[in-house]
């Protein structure tokens, strides 16, 4: 990590708050966050089941049984559900904040008090929760900046540390478990092995093309935010006509930060027949998340409780286009060519 990666540092800090580590990406930011709660093999963390590998492979790899817990419209953790799950062995639970929407993290802390929480942002970046930063609430924050977020390098991320005494450890963690960080800043004479870690480091090159943007993270955020409101102001109506629905950003995250636009139809035919119609007008409209427990490696875990919101939005949510640079003229057409969708309906 060099300059630009420092001042990619400064940027994330600037809008947490607190001490961030930019790291190589979400996935390895959850991994780092798994390593800070040292847990055993047996222990179990509650998290949603409609969501990315990455969320449960972090613990997985700890030894840690995921436990699935349903989601709820909004496609974030169902706080009652997670409460009803908590066991002796429960030791972490881990909230996604799906579409950069937040669950309720007040409702949560309630719900679960004392457990320590890990935000996956993944999607989250510049989005809030009564204000304040997602990722900014537990013991770490896991921020994606996959090419696919709204602030993209490839392959990247940052890990929040809202607690300051996981800060030295953290940076240990990410740098193979040596203290090379207190060399670079003149504290030790060579730096050695002191923890476990791995090479969770993003490289300066890819730090060069993210420092740009989250520069630009207003500008970025204004835009999508724009195309959103447009397809929310143009689909929302026939979509509830129709029998779907949008997901919105709940009330407590104010705007959100317009990561996806997501259509729930009311039958996997619906959502088949809609990708392939959009399809065909050169529109690609991909679905997202299969459910963990629904996987091969999630059934292994699974004790076969059904997670009903998890499977509707599994087979029925599709995302509609919404980058940055998307022209007026196409977020046009992909509402013309949706509305003659619903319309036939
Ligand atoms: C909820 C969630 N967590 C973690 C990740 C992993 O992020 P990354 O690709 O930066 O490793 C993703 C990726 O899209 C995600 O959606």
């Amino acid at each position: 990590m060099g300059p630009l990666g420092a001042t990619c540092e400064e940027l994330l800090e600037t809008w947490f708050g607190l001490r961030t580590l930019l790291v190589s990406s979400c996935t390895h930011a959850l991994e780092m966050a798994a390593l800070l709660l040292d847990l055993q093999p047996g222990d179990e963390v509650l998290l949603p089941a409609f969501t990315f590998v990455s969320t449960a492979n972090a613990f997985v790899l700890r030894g840690v049984r995921p436990v699935f817990v349903d989601v709820d419209g909004s496609g974030n953790l169902d706080v009652a559900a997670a409460a009803a799950l908590r066991s002796r062995r429960t030791r972490a639970v881990c909230a996604v904040h799906y579409a950069g929407n937040s669950c309720d993290l007040d409702a949560l802390a309630a719900a679960l008090p004392g457990l320590p929480l890990v935000e996956d942002a993944a999607q989250a970046i510049g989005a809030t929760f009564r204000g304040r930063p997602l990722g900014t609430r537990g013991v770490a924050g896991a921020i994606s900046f996959h090419e696919t977020k709204n602030v993209g390098c490839g392959e990247g991320g940052a890990l929040g540390l809202p607690r300051p005494d996981l800060v030295e450890r953290a940076e240990f963690i990410r740098e193979k478990g040596t203290d090379r960080r207190k060399f670079s800043q003149g504290l030790v004479d060579k730096y050695t092995w002191v923890d476990i870690g791995s090479s969770y480091v993003l490289s300066e090159l890819n730090a060069a093309y993210l420092e740009p943007q989250l520069r630009a993270l207003e500008r970025i955020q204004a835009r999508r935010a724009q195309v959103f409101a447009r397809y929310r102001q143009a689909l929302a109506v026939p979509s509830a006509r129709a029998g779907a629905r949008i997901i919105e950003p709940p009330e407590h995250n104010g705007a959100g930060n317009a990561h996806l636009f997501a259509l729930v139809f009311r039958s996997p035919e619906q959502r088949t027949r809609y990708i392939a119609q959009m399809g065909a007008s050169g529109i690609l409209t991909p679905f997202h998340y299969v459910a963990l427990h629904r996987s091969p490696m999630g059934r292994r875990f699974h004790d076969g409780r059904p997670l009903p919101i998890s499977d509707q939005l599994t087979d029925c949510l599709v995302r509609l286009p919404l980058f940055f640079n998307i022209a007026d003229t196409q977020v046009d057409e992909v509402i013309d060519r949706t509305l003659e969708f619903l319309r036939a309906l």
